[in-house]
């Protein structure tokens, strides 16, 4: 526990943050992907729909072959999170596709003007009936939620969900493997299980490596530096390389994970939080993390940067930055 500044405290103690998570459910606004949108909550079916979607689309993705690899080629993480959208959500005609687009969603105006263009996709908003799976035409099940919205809130709200979805998955999981591809430049072969070797970069170098809470009285009492009006970083990146949990801690090894049936129960390691507020599509991110790092390791991606350093910008997710160059 630390003081980071007059309003923040830091927290890697797992039990302290377990307490934490408990003392109260994470408010809506809290929320990344299910925070309000269109002026309203999202109502909890709509939530499971989309998740639902998103997990059709990812496991037709991971059957389709992949786009050409020297799209992986440049500076990571951008490469692969371009890679990724192509590949999963290409085939979603113009304008739904823009939404999911980097240079779009990276502009408030441009956001504006294609969430309206959508908005008058033909076959939106007709509420015929919610496709269920990858429909005839080669739509998304993503995109097949907006034409299926019955209502303009409707609508308005699977527009939100289909551009946080697809960038929450492709930003966390280009991240995920970028942090892999670097904590394996070093390490000797035969390489590990790929499984593994994702786990122990989930460990090392977490993508969600701080969660935040926004203060509140439930917290006051569980630790005296906890102030009411106070917010609370809760610190996995520390966390899981805490001595009293690990052996080595600071050391790359994939191997800890072999044969670990389920790496989540691991004390002191919360890769996709707490019991209470746990990630809803972490089934979806280490396999299709998986496929995109074999992907890119068929076809000898190295990394070109200085072997040792590399920026790491403070975001909210943590994603080393190099540049790669694709063999064959
Ligand atoms: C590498 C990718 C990802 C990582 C590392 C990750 C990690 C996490 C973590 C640590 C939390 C807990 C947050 C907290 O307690 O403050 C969380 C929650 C959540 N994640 Fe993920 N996530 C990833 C991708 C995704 C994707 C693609 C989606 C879906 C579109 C998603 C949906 C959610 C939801 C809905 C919650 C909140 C659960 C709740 O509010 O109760 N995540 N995730």
């Amino acid at each position: 526990m630390f003081r980071a500044d007059a309003t923040t405290v830091g927290v890697s103690d797992a039990h302290l943050m377990a307490e934490i998570v408990a003392a109260r459910p994470v408010r809506q606004t809290e929320r990344s992907v299910y925070k309000p949108a269109g002026g309203a909550d999202i109502p909890h079916d709509s939530a499971t729909r989309t998740i639902r979607a998103l997990g059709q689309d990812v496991t037709a993705g991971i059957r389709k072959p992949p786009p050409p690899a020297r799209g992986l080629a440049g500076a990571w993480p951008y490469a692969p999170t371009s890679y990724l959208r192509r590949w999963l959500f290409g085939s979603d005609p113009l304008p739904v596709s823009l939404l999911a687009k980097r240079g779009i969603t990276r502009s408030d105006t441009l956001s504006r003007l294609v969430d309206r263009a959508v908005t008058a996709w033909p076959g939106s908003g007709t509420g015929s009936a919610r496709p269920e799976s990858d429909s005839a035409d080669g739509t998304t099940a993503l995109a097949g939620l907006i034409r299926g919205a019955e209502n303009p809130l409707e609508r308005k709200q699977a527009v939100a969900m289909y551009r946080r979805a697809s960038a929450t998955l492709c930003d966390g999981v280009a991240a995920l493997a970028g942090n892999a591809l670097w904590l394996l430049r070093a390490a000797p072969e035969p390489r590990e299980e790929l499984t593994a070797v994702l786990w122990e970069t989930l460990r090392l170098l977490p993508p969600a490596w701080m969660l935040y809470r926004n203060g509140g009285d439930a917290y006051a009492g569980l630790h005296p530096e906890i102030r009411a009006e106070g917010n609370i970083a809760l610190l996995p990146l520390l966390m899981h390389r805490h001595p009293e949990h690990w052996s080595d801690p600071l050391e790359f090894r994939p191997e800890r994970w072999t044969g670990v049936a389920d790496p989540e129960k691991t004390p002191g390691f919360m890769p996709f939080g707490f019991d209470g507020a746990r990630c809803w599509a972490k089934h979806l991110v280490v396999p299709l993390a998986e496929r995109l790092l074999t992907v890119a390791l068929e076809h000898g991606l190295t990394i070109r940067s200085p072997r040792q350093d590399a920026p790491v910008p403070l975001r909210s997710l943590l994603a080393v930055r190099f540049e790669a160059a694709v063999g064959t």
